[in-house]
């Protein structure tokens, strides 16, 4: 019998410069693949970077060596095509009776279950990578350094990046990865915003990101809560203010609803006008009710109304816009280090100092920690503890200023409170009124949505009373709504 000829076309068309290197580039990162995947099997820990390499960098490479391999394929046709006009074009043809078609036959069955079952295991994976916190806050070392560092220092250090930035859902995902596609190629270029603009345009709605873990329904009751502080003098006094905020509840299913979760969202619905970016100046507020009855509220010289793109429908993060990065300013985080004696109080006028030494603008981290080393050293000169000093402040600079991308208290509001940022006060000051003027927003008193149990140092302290004292504010006038005119996360003027 005689033997068809071996197909002449199909070697010939692999045989081009481009489908070569594209083998080569497979060949390669298979078996880099390979390699990677027994490490990462076999290490006992993850390296954010191994992950990286074995699950999107390794597949990559295998990928476009495919892809090359079939454009010079295709790109070769085509020349041999023009090269012989008239000919038939050349075909790929299979022919079971050939022995090396049956064996290629053969090897495609085989390959191609095993191919799938690697595929399958590899993309989720890469899924599993590209979704991880190593991913999203070290891929990118500098740029989300500081989002990294405040995360980790957060009570959600154990909740992943994506759950709050990209949420359940294949829509989601795919959107993010988009992105992160542009972000990579703007970091790649280094030209990415420094400091990284807030808040997020596009954040995906609180609904659908944190009520997957905080079920709205479920609060109720008050929170008490311990403010240590230490004035900026000799002595470093220490001032404490212990409150017990009405946070309420949004829903009457748990228990009375009312107080600062009334805003929950469950049947108010609360939207506003915010006239910059940061989302810090509100002249108008609207408020709909369960009933569907609608109030609007303006500052006197807000004229005109909102077009309707410019209106925000208020959520969680209108007040916890910090849950995950929190920028300590100076001020509290002095506070905090002295209040658990990591600094020590009874260092005359420390408080003062380093705050101080942390308010200076430095280009660099490493030109911040020289300085804070040489300032508190020379002045004080002859304290034994020094270099656990030096070290504090050092830390307290770590992991809440970040010269390299700008990023500090003072380019990211806290909206939470009303001292160091206007925060509630942005809506809560007395001047939002109806279009007639007799009524303002509701809650501008200050025992609305807190009443202070104990206030001062020392015995003041000890007694506490239940119907809340009013604020004495050390020696300072101050007038009601205007805290943050002279609190600013520094030293006060
Ligand atoms: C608990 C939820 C949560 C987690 C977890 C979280 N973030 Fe955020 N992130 C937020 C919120 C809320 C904002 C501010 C959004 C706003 O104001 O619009 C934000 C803002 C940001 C910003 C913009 C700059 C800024 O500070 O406002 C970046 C960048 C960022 N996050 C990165 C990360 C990275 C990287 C991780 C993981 C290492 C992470 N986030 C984890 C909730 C979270
Ligand atoms: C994947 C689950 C998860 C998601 C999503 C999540 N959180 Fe949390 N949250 C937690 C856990 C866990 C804690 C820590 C609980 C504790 O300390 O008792 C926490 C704590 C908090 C606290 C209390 C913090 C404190 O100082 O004690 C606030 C406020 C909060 N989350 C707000 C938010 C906001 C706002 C979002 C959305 C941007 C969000 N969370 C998204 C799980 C989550
Ligand atoms: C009007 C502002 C505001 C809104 C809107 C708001 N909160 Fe709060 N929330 C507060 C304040 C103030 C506290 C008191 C604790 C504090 O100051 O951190 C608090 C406390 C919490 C706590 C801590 C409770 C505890 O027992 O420690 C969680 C968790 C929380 N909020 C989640 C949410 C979630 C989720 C949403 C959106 C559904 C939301 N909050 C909407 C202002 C708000
Ligand atoms: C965008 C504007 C806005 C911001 C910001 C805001 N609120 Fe409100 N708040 C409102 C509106 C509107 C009402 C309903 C007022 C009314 O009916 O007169 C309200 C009502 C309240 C109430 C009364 C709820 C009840 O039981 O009737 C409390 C308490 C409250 N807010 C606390 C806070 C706290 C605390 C913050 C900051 C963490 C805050 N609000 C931030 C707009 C705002
Ligand atoms: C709209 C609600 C609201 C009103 C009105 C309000 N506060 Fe507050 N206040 C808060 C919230 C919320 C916090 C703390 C949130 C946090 O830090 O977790 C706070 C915190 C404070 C603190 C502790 C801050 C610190 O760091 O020690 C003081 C003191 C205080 N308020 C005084 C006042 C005084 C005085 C008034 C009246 C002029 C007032 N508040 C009116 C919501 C309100
Ligand atoms: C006119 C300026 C001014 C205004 C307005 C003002 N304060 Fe103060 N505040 C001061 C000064 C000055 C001190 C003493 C600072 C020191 O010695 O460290 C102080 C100290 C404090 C302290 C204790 C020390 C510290 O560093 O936290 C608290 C708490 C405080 N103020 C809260 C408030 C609140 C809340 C408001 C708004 C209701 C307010 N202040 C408005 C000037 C002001």
């Amino acid at each position: 019998m005689n033997e068809p000829p071996a197909n002449p076309i199909r070697p010939r068309l692999v045989r081009n410069w481009l489908s070569l290197a594209g083998f080569i580039l497979a060949i390669g990162s298979f078996f880099a693949f390979v390699l990677l995947f027994a490490i990462d099997l076999m290490a006992e820990h993850s390296n954010p970077y191994m992950g990286i390499l074995t699950y999107v960098v390794a597949p990559g490479f295998l990928i476009s060596g495919m892809a090359l391999i079939t454009t010079g394929v295709l790109l070769h046709r085509w020349q041999l095509r023009k090269s012989l006009p008239g000919a038939p074009p050349p075909r790929i043809t299979i022919d079971l009776a050939r022995p090396q078609d049956k064996k290629l036959l053969a090897g495609f069955l085989v390959g191609t279950p095993v191919f799938l079952l690697l595929t399958a295991f590899g993309s989720h994976r890469t899924y599993q990578v590209s979704e991880s916190v190593q991913f999203c806050g070290q891929a990118c070392h500098t740029p989300m350094k500081p989002e990294f560092i405040t995360y980790q220092n957060s009570p959600h250090a154990r909740v992943s990046c994506v759950e709050c930035h990209v949420g359940p859902g294949a829509a989601w995902y795919f959107k993010s990865k988009v992105n992160g596609v542009r972000m990579l190629a703007s970091t790649l270029a280094n030209n990415f915003e420094r400091p990284i603009k807030t808040p997020v345009k596009n954040l995906r709605p609180a609904q659908e990101t944190c009520e997957e873990c905080h079920w709205p329904q479920k609060f109720v009751g008050n929170l008490e809560r311990t403010y240590a502080h230490f004035l900026a003098d000799e002595t470093n006094t220490p001032f404490t203010v212990r409150m017990l905020l009405n946070v309420g509840g949004g829903e009457t299913s748990s228990g009375r609803t009312g107080g600062i979760h009334w805003h929950m969202n469950l049947g108010n619905k609360v939207e506003y006008l915010a006239t910059d970016e940061q989302r810090q100046v509100i002249p108008w507020v609207r408020f709909t009710d369960p009933q569907g009855v609608v109030t609007e509220y303006r500052t006197p010289n807000f004229k005109g109304d909102p077009k309707p793109s410019e209106i925000r429908r208020m959520d969680c993060m209108d007040c916890h816009n910090r849950p995950a990065h929190h920028f300590r300013s100076p001020s509290e985080a002095v506070d905090l280090a002295m209040s658990v004696a990591r600094i020590d109080p009874r260092l005359s006028w420390v408080k003062s100092n380093a705050v101080e030494v942390l308010t200076q603008n430095y280009g660099s981290e490493s030109e911040a920690l020289r300085k804070i080393d040489s300032t508190l050293r020379t002045t004080y000169t002859n304290y034994p503890q020094i270099d656990s000093l030096v070290a504090e402040v050092q830390d307290i600079f770590r992991n809440n200023f970040f010269p390299e991308m700008k990023a500090n208290w003072r380019v990211y509001p806290d909206n939470i409170s009303h001292k160091n940022w206007a925060g509630c006060f942005r809506c809560h000051d007395g001047r939002h009124k109806t279009p007639d003027g007799k009524r303002s927003i509701k809650a501008s008193d200050c025992n609305s949505c807190h009443i202070i149990l104990a206030q001062g140092s020392g015995p003041q302290l000890e007694t506490l009373n239940p119907k809340g004292l009013p604020f004495f504010h050390i020696d300072a006038e101050y007038s009601d709504f205007s805290c943050a005119e002279c609190h600013t996360g520094g030293l006060v003027k």
